[in-house]
Parts: structure tokens; sequence; C-alpha cells
């Protein structure tokens, strides 16, 4: 890694949101159970990191309200959301009012966590927590899976240049070698 005296100057952060705004995600409920309540947020930030072990991360803002409840918790469930989804995308990300009851939308169940488990996703990740990365306004949580369910041929919602997007609607949109896909 070069030393600090040597690295070029970071962008700025609006010029680093205009750009990382193009990058299209699959859409996720991330959710942890604690002393008898449930909690849980939209989020993008989700990739896999090893099969071998099995095991993805997650980067959560540690200003929300669920953030120190899954660091507390020590176990999380990464619920990917189908096409057809982006209300309750909208409810987890607090769009419907602080006074809410996010759980009231969708049927939810549990795995071996206990972290709620959304029965209609397109796939879920029950996992534990195998260990954490502080990056200033967020942490980033690797999470060893240990429980997963999926329903095959269910699209997945998505997210990207600031808009919930179908699957099925961006190939349905592409025309040509350079379509206008999105
Ligand atoms: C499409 C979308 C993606 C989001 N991705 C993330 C994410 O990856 N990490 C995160 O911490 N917040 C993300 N958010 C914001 C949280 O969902 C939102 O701040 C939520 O209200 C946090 O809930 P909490 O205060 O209960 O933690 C996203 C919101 C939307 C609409």
């Amino acid at each position: 890694m070069a030393e600090p005296a040597d690295r070029p100057a970071p962008v700025s952060p609006a010029e680093y949101i205009d750009a990382i705004a193009q990058h299209v995600s699959s859409v996720c409920i991330i959710t942890t159970a604690f002393e008898g309540e449930r909690f849980g947020l939209t989020a993008t930030a989700v990739s896999s990191v090893s099969a071998e072990p099995p095991r993805l991360l997650v980067c959560v803002n540690k200003s929300g309200f669920t953030h120190d409840k899954i660091v507390q918790a020590g176990h999380f469930c990464v619920n990917v959301l189908t096409e057809d989804q982006d209300r309750i995308a909208m409810v987890f990300a607090g769009m419907g009012g602080a006074d809410v009851d996010r759980f009231a939308t969708g049927d939810w169940t549990r795995l071996t966590t206990g972290s709620p488990v959304l029965a209609q996703a397109a796939a879920v990740f029950d996992c534990v927590i195998a260990s954490t990365s502080e990056q200033s306004t967020h942490t980033v949580l690797f999470g060893e899976v240990v429980a997963t369910r999926h329903a095959r041929g269910r699209d997945t919602l998505l997210y990207g240049a600031r808009r919930f997007r179908q699957l099925r609607k961006v190939f349905e949109a592409g025309g040509g070698e350079y379509g206008d896909y999105l």
C-alpha cells in the first residue's frame, strides 16, 4: 500500500456519490433480532466474499438504528428481494416514517440464528458475524453463512442510477449491441 504522503488526494464525496450511483446492485433487507425485538434495514452494499468458507459482507451505516443491534446480536440475515418487492424495500429504508412497524410488511420466519427471514425472498443468507472492519461512517460486517434458502426462477429487485429497476425490463429494453439498457 502507498505511504500516506505518496497517495493522490481522494475525490470529493459528491464526485464519488455521482459515480457510484451508476453501480447497479440487488436490493436486500438486512435483519437481526436482539433481546426479543426485530430490526432491519434496506441495503445494497452487500457482496459475496468466498465460498470456502461461505462468507459475505454487508456495509452498514453506524448512524442508523439497526447497526448497533446487529453488532450486539452477533448475527444477521441477508434477504435478497424479488423484483416485485420495492414497497418492502422502501419500508425498510425508513420511508414510511420512524413509527412504522417495518415487519408488518411481508411474512417473516426464522432459520438458524433467529434473525428474521423473509418467506418470499429470492434468497436468504442467515449469518453469524465472523469479523468486522470499521470504515469511518460504516462498519463492514463479514458474515459466516450458517443457513440459506433460495427460490428458483424469481428475478431480484435492482437499484441503480437512483431508481429501483427490474431485470426483466433491462433485457426487454436492450435492442442492439449497445442498447439503452438502463
Ligand atoms: C436502495 C437503498 C439502498 C441502501 N443501502 C444501504 C446500505 O447498503 N447500507 C446502509 O447502511 N444503508 C443503506 N440504505 C439506507 C437505509 O436503508 C436507511 O438509512 C434505513 O432507514 C436505516 O434504518 P435504521 O435507522 O433502522 O438502521 C439504503 C437505502 C436504499 C433506499
